[in-house]
């Protein structure tokens, strides 16, 4: 495989542990991550927003007994010119804890993390991340306005975008843009998570990771604007909202979001003979058939 090197400087991890416990009883025997969200994986979605970033080296983080289904999902992540690895977390000790079990995949590098319940969908995003994970200087976060920001991570931020204060699902909200689950961060990230105390509920706040960039006056807001689609998953009416949207855009358009493969072809990472093998491979699903359309 040829072409874009991506940006090698920054590695990706996804985190897709988690019990899922507001989709009881869906989510007993099968991760939230790896049910449908419009004929694909949710998981598809976060992997699609690494990519789209340049990221090539990408770490899955899930409970010990999806492991296995992630890995017959991506594999090695070869067939789309990337690396993919994956690690355990036994129990879920919190967002930030993602950067303690990464470590060693960090090794020293910036890094974006992803969770793996979160969609994003909108113009321009591509250019958007590549911007962000090209020098993050500090952290980037990425805001979204949203109409009861009292359940979410909610940023205030001065004039030029920069990250005045941080408070987790706070009673009387400074603003009304939430904090969504893709974070960018330089070498510190690790460092600054393995000093971390767990909070009043148990956790590794990664609002706590935030707070300490934003404190030094080195975390960043990109504003994702009302023109954008972020969506969670995890409630079932969320999931539902997010399976609608996708399948009314992907219909009307004739295009697919988050196809894999397509974007490994138009970031370079593929060439068009290995999509074509991919979905020659697939032929028997809509899905193969658009991999093919895309290689002719
Ligand atoms: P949450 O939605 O906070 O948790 P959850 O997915 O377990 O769902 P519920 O609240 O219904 O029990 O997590 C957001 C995402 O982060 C989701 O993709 C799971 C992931 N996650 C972990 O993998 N490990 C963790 O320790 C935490 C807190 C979240």
């Amino acid at each position: 495989m040829r072409g874009n090197e991506g940006n090698p400087e920054v590695k990706g991890i996804i985190l897709a542990g988690g019990t899922g416990s507001r989709l009881y009883p869906t989510t007993v025997a099968v991760s939230k991550q790896l049910l449908p969200v419009g004929n694909k994986p949710m998981i598809y979605y976060p992997m699609s927003v690494l990519l789209l970033a340049g990221v090539r080296d990408i770490l899955v983080i899930g409970r010990p007994t999806e492991i296995p289904r992630f890995q017959e999902l991506f594999g090695d992540g070869s067939h789309l010119g990337i690396s993919v690895s994956y690690a355990e977390q036994a129990e879920p000790r919190g967002i930030a804890d993602a950067l303690l079990i990464g470590a060693d995949h960090v090794a020293g590098d910036p890094v974006a993390l992803i969770l793996g319940d979160n969609i994003f969908h909108g113009h321009h995003f591509s250019s958007t991340l590549q911007e962000a994970t090209r020098d993050p200087h500090g952290c980037v976060l990425f805001g979204y306005p949203v109409p009861d920001p009292e359940r979410y991570g909610v940023c205030e931020t001065d004039a030029d975008g920069r990250v005045v204060s941080l408070e987790e699902k706070p009673r009387h909200p400074r603003s009304n843009r939430a904090v969504t689950g893709l974070y960018v961060y330089d070498h510190e990230a690790v460092d600054i998570a393995k000093n971390l105390r767990p909070s009043a509920r148990g956790e590794l706040e990664i609002t706590d990771v935030n707070r300490h960039y934003a404190d030094r006056g080195r975390a960043r807001l990109v504003d994702l604007g009302r023109g954008f689609a972020w969506m969670d998953t995890g409630t079932p009416e969320s999931f539902l909202q997010a399976d609608l949207y996708i399948r009314a855009l992907e219909d009307r358009q004739g295009v697919r979001i988050a196809c894999l493969e397509e974007v490994a072809l138009r970031m370079g990472f593929i060439d068009i003979d290995q999509c074509h093998r991919l979905g020659a491979e697939r032929s028997g699903s809509a899905y193969g058939k658009y991999l093919l359309s895309l290689a002719l």
